[in-house]
């Protein structure tokens, strides 16, 4: 069997062990499909994994940059206390009428805060206003990846959790020649992190039904 096949079906396996029907992504991921939005978001195991880091460290202020069909935002705000709030940002305003659907039909449209346009442009606008969050995840185009852990550190407090997404992409990363832009957002992302001092820093890289990929973790000391 093929690797690829394997970690997929390994996915599935691991799905129905630790998972429950939840009708309510499943109706996110199948108006996302039906809508015609790449299919990027986060794996069902994947979403538990951010919302069990949310209940593990009580964050209330969630941030998530890049929201496509809503998926990891809504598992997300889910995962949040009485009080808490999401903060995600879409560019492309279709995919932002999807989103809001979703967000809407899920039930956690009045903790779910949308903004479309681009997403340095919301961030700039939350610095500006004072913000403050305690859990972070980084999703949208990965050539801003650096340019949007550099903006949300400045928005976090000591304990604040960011997570990055897709920052291994199947091994192209490792590639310090690639003319791909995303590649080379990452790559920048991982430079400004050997700079950093008073965060603490790991990373998981992981297969399943997206492939190979994994996620970097930063969390602010002091
Ligand atoms: C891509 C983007 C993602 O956020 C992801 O999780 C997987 C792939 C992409 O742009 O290729
Ligand atoms: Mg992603």
């Amino acid at each position: 069997m093929q690797l690829a096949e394997t970690f997929a079906k390994m996915d599935a396996f691991l799905e129905r062990s630790l998972l429950r029907p939840d009708p309510v992504l499943e109706a996110i991921a199948e108006n996302s499909e039906k809508a015609g939005l790449v299919p990027h978001a986060v794996t069902p195991l994947q979403a538990e994994f951010l919302a069990f880091l949310i209940r593990l460290s009580g964050a209330k202020r969630v941030l998530e940059i890049g929201c496509l069909g809503g998926y990891s935002a809504v598992a997300m705000a889910r995962a949040l206390p009485e009080g808490g709030y999401l903060m995600t940002t879409e560019i492309d305003t279709r995919t932002a009428s999807v989103a809001q659907a979703n967000i809407d039909e899920s039930g956690f449209g009045h903790c779910i805060d949308l903004q479309i346009g681009p997403a340095m442009e919301a961030l700039e606008r939350a610095h500006d206003a004072g913000a403050v969050f305690d859990f972070v995840f980084i999703d949208a185009d990965k050539v801003n990846h650096k340019n949007y852990l550099e903006k949300t550190l400045q928005m976090a407090r000591p304990g604040t959790l960011i997570v990055a997404d897709n920052i291994v992409r199947g091994g192209d990363v490792l590639d310090a020649e690639s003319g791909e832009n995303s590649v080379l957002g990452v790559r920048e992302m991982f430079a400004f992190a050997e700079t950093l001092e008073g965060v603490e820093m790991t990373a998981l890289q992981t297969v399943g039904a997206k492939g190979y990929d994994g996620m970097a973790l930063f969390r602010v000391s002091k």
